[in-house]
């Protein structure tokens, strides 16, 4: 397939959220995995819950009132500053290893992301990590007030790439997000970074299944919704083989 613009989610597919952890325990010590992958569900919960709701209000709002709901339910009190240092964790995630030579090997494929990032969020993430001297758009779903999965979310990266849909490769490691954009009729490739033996085999061999064994499980398989991706990959840096 040789498409004319490659476009990314940004949380989980380019940003590694995970690397939220060394902050959430060195503020919360003793808590930081389980803040970690609660934070993370609820916040996606909650993107699902408004667009449902015709509620919307954006992802940095959504990123705050889910960390407060995580912090609340576990008991845990805390001063302001430990609050926004967390929340500043979002600012500066990680990219994932082969995320820049990845996109670089992509050119001169028009290169963008489209993401439930707030456009505050997105640009400052963006720059941060560098990623800005590779993208040539950067897509906030904001636009639409309506988070994905819902089509009024895809829509946005016609205009805001000037590339007709079918021309154009979506990638996302989130299953939910994979299942959207596919509904939405995108030629979609999906980076399976957790193989489902290993998980099973993380429950099988613990008597406790750890917080993140339980967010592999919740987050991190395809659903049954009836939408598989169109290609299947390990990892960002096999994506010009199938581009
Ligand atoms: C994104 C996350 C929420 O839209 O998947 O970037």
């Amino acid at each position: 397939m040789s498409s004319k613009a490659v476009v990314f989610d940004a949380y989980r597919t380019l940003y590694d959220i995970q690397s939220v952890a060394e902050t959430t325990e060195d503020v919360f010590p003793g808590y930081g995995e389980i803040i970690t992958q609660v934070w993370r569900i609820k916040q996606l919960e909650y993107t699902w819950l408004r667009s449902l709701m015709r509620h919307y209000r954006d992802f940095a709002a959504v990123t705050r009132d889910s960390l407060a709901y995580t912090l609340r339910v576990l008991g845990l009190s805390y001063e302001r500053d430990a609050f926004e240092r967390v929340i500043e964790t979002y600012l500066h995630l990680d990219l994932y290893p082969d995320a820049a030579a990845t996109l670089a090997a992509l050119k001169p494929r028009k290169l963008a992301i489209l993401s439930n990032g707030s456009p505050d969020m997105l640009d400052a993430l963006v720059r941060n990590s560098g990623l800005d001297r590779l993208l040539d758009a950067t897509i906030s779903v904001d636009a639409r007030k309506v988070f994905k999965p819902s089509p009024d979310a895809y829509e946005l990266i016609g205009p805001g790439l000037g590339t007709p849909p079918n021309e154009v490769l979506f990638v996302s490691s989130n299953p939910w997000d994979v299942a959207g954009a596919k509904a939405f009729g995108l030629n979609v490739a999906w980076i399976e970074r957790v193989m489902p033996e290993a998980m099973a085999l993380a429950c099988v061999e613990n008597e406790l299944v750890a917080p993140l064994t339980m967010f592999k499980a919740i987050r991190t398989q395809m659903d049954e919704l009836g939408f598989a991706p169109d290609h299947r990959v390990r990892s960002l840096s096999e994506l010009p083989e199938i581009a």
